[in-house]
């Protein structure tokens, strides 16, 4: 996936080829020296790159030798022997790398990328939630701690949450922290929630009736509780040609209002292969850049005021120097790793859901 360039003057050809329709010039001929230099320092350090859906174009589009969403960049980590792994993503996925890959050095390229359902939930609230709920398995979203994950039986993504709440074998499960996650799983597969929360005294509290199915729990991406039902009838009014395609991180209203609703990847999967010439695509915005510079042909309307602040830390400036500095290491106590590793893994052999 990264190109290959035998100089700045080559990295910026192949930029501007890839990348005129979403990036200025002038970034791109700037960008072209840090790419040059990332790529040299990658080959002769044997180092891997993974990159998210979610990372700028002139980065997405370059340096990383694989690219996807969290899943599959899970799973990418588990399967490299190359070492150091440089995880251009969120604090989170960076950590996932490392539960995975112990021996490795596992490197962030942002001295803070944090997730506003990562900050959401704490190993202490589960296993008062645990308390709460006994016997009740707990499925915990990836967008999480490690100390979070440590805590829970299996963990999932967002490509694969339904498959995963299918496989367990209870009447009622948690399933956190994502509020919107867990409603779109419970409306998929039939199933009543409610949600738990601390109240203003930090007692736990139950919106809902406590012997739902699913016991989910206040927490949200600050990005995607922007999209409103109201921004898809707007679109809709305008452009009646248009598909409405979301990320389930979405409120339910927004999922269930859209053409097509999927993680990261299956997003980018379903404008390639739709017939339709018009998207409207309700995620991050970066993303919609990258999806623009691989598809000329499709015209995509963005609301592009819903950058992610945190995957909006990773540079390719923070890339190159964390190569060069081994900055910033991603580190773990060995208990905590291992304990979440089994959530991890039972999560990987279950594998992505089949459409
Ligand atoms: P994906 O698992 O779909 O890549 O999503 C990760 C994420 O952080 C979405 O906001
Ligand atoms: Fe977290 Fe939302 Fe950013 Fe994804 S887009 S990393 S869920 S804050």
């Amino acid at each position: 996936m990264a190109i290959q360039a035998n100089s700045v003057s080559d990295a910026f050809t192949q930029m501007k080829a890839l990348l005129s329709s979403v990036v200025p010039e002038a970034e791109l001929r700037i960008k072209a020296e840090l790419v040059y230099e990332i790529l040299k320092k990658k080959d002769e350090r044997g180092a891997i790159i993974l990159g998210h859906n979610y990372m700028e174009p002139a980065l997405f589009h370059t340096v990383p030798d694989l690219v996807g969403d969290s899943l599959g960049l899970s799973q990418a980590a588990a399967k490299t022997d190359r070492n150091p792994i440089v995880f251009c993503g969120v604090k989170f996925m960076a950590e996932t790398a490392k539960i995975l890959s112990p021996e490795k050095t596992v490197l962030l390229p942002a001295k803070e990328a944090g997730c506003s359902l990562a900050a959401a939930i704490t190993a202490q609230d589960v296993l008062d939630l645990k308390e709460m709920f006994p016997g009740a398995p707990v499925i915990t979203y990836v967008n999480t701690y490690a100390d979070v994950k440590a805590v829970t039986d299996i963990c999932c993504t967002s490509s694969n949450a339904s498959q995963v709440m299918r496989s367990i074998d209870s009447r009622q499960a948690l399933f956190l922290p994502d509020e919107y996650l867990s409603s779109n799983v419970a409306r998929e597969l039939g199933k009543s929630i409610a949600i738990a929360f601390r109240g203003p005294n930090g007692s736990l509290e139950i919106e809902g009736d406590p012997a739902a199915d699913i016991i989910g729990w206040r927490g949200r991406c600050e990005v995607h509780e922007q999209f409103t039902v109201d921004d898809i009838a707007n679109a809709r009014k305008q452009f009646p040609d248009v598909a409405v395609i979301s990320h389930p991180e979405c409120t339910p209203e927004v999922v269930a209002a859209s053409d097509y609703a999927g993680s990261t990847t299956k997003l980018v999967e379903y404008v390639k292969k739709s017939h339709s010439k018009r998207f409207l695509i309700l995620t991050e915005c970066s993303m919609g850049d990258n999806i623009i510079a691989e598809n000329p042909d499709k015209d995509i309307l963005r609301l592009c005021s819903v950058r992610c602040p945190h995957m909006n830390q990773i540079t390719l400036e923070d890339t190159l120097h964390a190569l060069q500095a081994d900055e910033q290491l991603i580190e773990l106590p060995e208990d905590i790793r291992k304990a979440a590793y089994r959530s991890v893994e039972r999560m990987i052999q279950i594998g992505p859901q089949k459409d």
